[in-house]
């Protein structure tokens, strides 16, 4: 069954892209030197789906595989013009050269566009991040005042780059873990609380609502709460601006989203899912902190339950022991190392092992999913998708859906999603891979 269709109209992505950036630490510095990088033609674009992926249309005997950004209107990597904020001073050459994710010699190859970018003071409050404390902040009487600060910065960047579109993205630090308090019901209760310096109200939130209120959508890359709340979710759809997150997929959590579904698939029971990770960057020693940790804990805890649906297999899926650890570990740097051990059994019982050993680098596999988020997020705005992006469930640890539905954990399951979503926003047909059309089974 086709899904009833409605011609979509998706303006032009002409002009430049402005790209704001709370959190100028590695995943942000990785990102840019990158971006720049492939301007430069100085790598494929490894990693993202929206530069190097393809997309069959209409049937697999017809041999359509076109490449995404040849068929779907997104912004060109030349029209990007990037700035953000951080607590830290340091230019993006320094953070990238202080992050030690990539080498000297690629930071060199691109440090005159680093070093010009130069991070803006942050709204910033040590109770949501412990582990941090630096000088390059915004002082203001309240929240709102800084709010408008951010308002001024925005304006400011607009006018310098002359962007026409915006896209903001969280790449900051994860705060602590809370729950919903009365002041994030309503956008009422908030714009009050804002002006009243509510506790409840995180740095994250100043910036959404600034985003939000200016029409720009806005993409969650940590864990926290953010745009989950409700009062930001009616700012965003009173003002038609999209919304995604939540934390990006990345590390054992992606390698926990690409195993499971198989052992699941094959009808393999578990036991138990001891992951452990040990890594040493800076957002390794914001983790330490139990709090930051709890809400990491939370999105990376989710996924199996999602995928597994022991509710339906309680004989495979009851019981699982699901631990998730990380380790605070200096001399390993951004290089981190994850291991899982998996106890699964099958046929009459028997039990087995899988052990995964994942040597990654994190803000290697972070940088492209900032690539893909903006410029599908740009799309969806062009698209006038406003509100909740489940279709960008792919790169996420906790997608964020509709109330009514739980969100999609299986890597695979994402991927369709998303290609049928681009599909479906270009005018072509939805692929369901039923595949009856080359047989003549019921002729
Ligand atoms: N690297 C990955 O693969 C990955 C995966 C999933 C999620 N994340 C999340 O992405 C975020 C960034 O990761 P990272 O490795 O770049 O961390 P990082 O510590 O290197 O960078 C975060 C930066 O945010 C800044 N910051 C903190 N609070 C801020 C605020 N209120 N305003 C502006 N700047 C602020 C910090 O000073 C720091 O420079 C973290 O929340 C992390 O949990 C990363």
């Amino acid at each position: 069954m086709q899904t009833e269709r409605k011609k979509i109209t998706i303006a032009q992505p002409t002009g430049k892209l402005g790209i704001l950036i709370p959190g100028m630490g590695a995943v942000t510095t990785t990102f840019l030197a990158g971006l720049e990088s492939l301007r430069r033609g100085l790598y494929p674009p490894y990693g993202s789906l929206a530069q190097m992926g393809h997309i069959r249309l209409g049937r697999r005997d017809l041999g359509r595989q076109p490449r995404i950004k040849d068929v779907v209107p997104l912004a060109r990597l030349e029209d990007i013009e990037c700035a953000g904020w951080d607590v830290f001073p340091d230019n993006c050459y320094q953070a990238a050269q202080k992050a030690g994710v990539l080498t000297p010699e690629q930071i060199e190859t691109v440090k005159d566009y680093l070093c010009a970018i130069q991070p803006m003071p942050a709204v910033f409050d040590r109770r949501f991040v412990k582990k941090l404390d630096g000088p390059n902040v915004k002082r203001g009487k309240t929240l709102w005042d800084k709010h408008l600060m951010l308002e001024e910065d925005i304006a400011e960047f607009r006018a310098r780059t002359k962007a026409q579109r915006l896209v903001m993205i969280w790449c900051g630090s994860t705060e602590a873990y809370q729950t919903l308090s009365s002041v994030h019901e309503t956008l009422e209760a908030f714009e009050h609380g804002l002006k009243n310096n509510d506790p409840a109200i995180s740095p994250s939130m100043v910036y959404a609502y600034t985003a939000l209120k200016n029409r720009i959508p806005y993409i969650n890359g940590a864990p926290h709460f953010t745009t989950d709340i409700p009062a930001l979710l009616e700012l965003a759809h009173l003002n038609g601006v999209p919304i995604a997150g939540k934390d990006f997929k990345t590390g054992q959590t992606l390698m926990k989203t690409i195993i499971a579904p198989g052992l699941k698939a094959r009808l393999l029971g578990i036991d138990g899912w001891f992951s452990t990770n040990i890594l040493g960057n800076r957002d390794g020693e914001v983790l330490e902190d139990p709090e930051s940790f709890k809400s990491k804990e939370v999105s990376k805890l989710s996924v199996l339950d999602t995928i597994l649906q022991p509710e339906l297999y309680p004989e495979l899926y009851r019981n699982i022991n699901h631990i998730v650890r990380i380790n605070y570990y200096p001399p390993r740097g951004d290089n981190k190392e994850g291991w899982d051990n998996i106890d699964i059994f099958g046929w009459m019982g028997r039990r087995m092992q899988i052990k995964i050993n994942f040597l990654c680098r994190d803000s290697i596999l972070a940088a492209p999913l900032v690539l893909d988020l903006i410029l599908f997020t740009d799309l969806a705005q062009r698209a006038n998708m406003p509100g909740i992006q489940e279709w960008l469930s792919f790169y996420f640890k906790s997608p964020m859906t509709a109330p009514s539905v739980y969100p999609e954990h299986d890597l695979f399951i994402q991927l369709t999603k998303l290609k049928n979503t681009l599909r479906y926003i270009i005018g072509e047909e939805m692929i369901t891979h039923l595949g009856i059309e080359y047989y003549h089974y019921f002729e």
